[in-house]
């Protein structure tokens, strides 16, 4: 693949939207990291913040560029040509919503947009940005799951 996009809300970042974004960039040419304001979820970090976590943690992979993006992801995808959104598939529980996005974005292309599948390592299966989230909140261990710098972002966030 040329050009291909992998978007989340990244609230926060972690090691698992990490390993999938790795294998994902040895697939194509150029991944586009989508951070997206998901008018859905209240977050606990704003747009600018995730962007940065999401930059700071990919520096050293080179052919990623970090964008952010609010409203339908298709017609972000149809303004700069891709034509593939990577995802990660974790647990089983994950199936239905991500076969619902798939499908979402590729009516919504007329067909145009194909969804690719990366199964989640082992060790990354159950990890989620609400569990880890829900660890800083009452100052669990982080290391397995996040990078060093979301780790101290999130704690001061929540001594503030
Ligand atoms: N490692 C760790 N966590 C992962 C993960 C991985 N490999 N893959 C998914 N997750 C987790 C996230 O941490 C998040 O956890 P949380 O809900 O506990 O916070 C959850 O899975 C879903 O995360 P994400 O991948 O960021 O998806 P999302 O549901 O927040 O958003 C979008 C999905 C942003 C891609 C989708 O809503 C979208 O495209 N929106 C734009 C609007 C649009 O076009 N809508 C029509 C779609 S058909």
């Amino acid at each position: 693949m040329k050009l291909a996009l992998y978007s989340g809300t990244f609230d926060p970042i972690t090691k698992g939207h990490r390993e999938i974004i790795k294998r994902a960039s040895k697939m194509c040419d150029t991944l586009v990291v989508a951070v997206l304001n998901n008018s859905a979820k209240k977050t606990l970090f704003s747009l600018e913040e995730r962007k940065e976590m999401v930059e700071e943690v990919l520096k050293d992979i080179e052919n990623i560029e970090v964008v952010e993006h609010s409203g339908l992801l298709a017609n972000y995808m149809n303004e700069i040509g891709c034509k593939y959104i990577i995802r990660g598939l974790r647990a089983v529980v994950d199936y239905e919503y991500e076969l619902s996005l798939a499908y979402g974005n590729y009516d919504v292309s007329n067909g145009e947009i194909e969804t690719v599948f990366i199964p989640a390592s082992k060790e990354y299966l159950y990890v989620s940005s609400s569990v880890v989230r829900e660890l800083a909140l009452y100052k669990g261990k982080l290391d397995n799951y996040l990078d060093d710098f979301v780790i101290e972002k999130i704690k001061k966030r929540f001594e503030e």
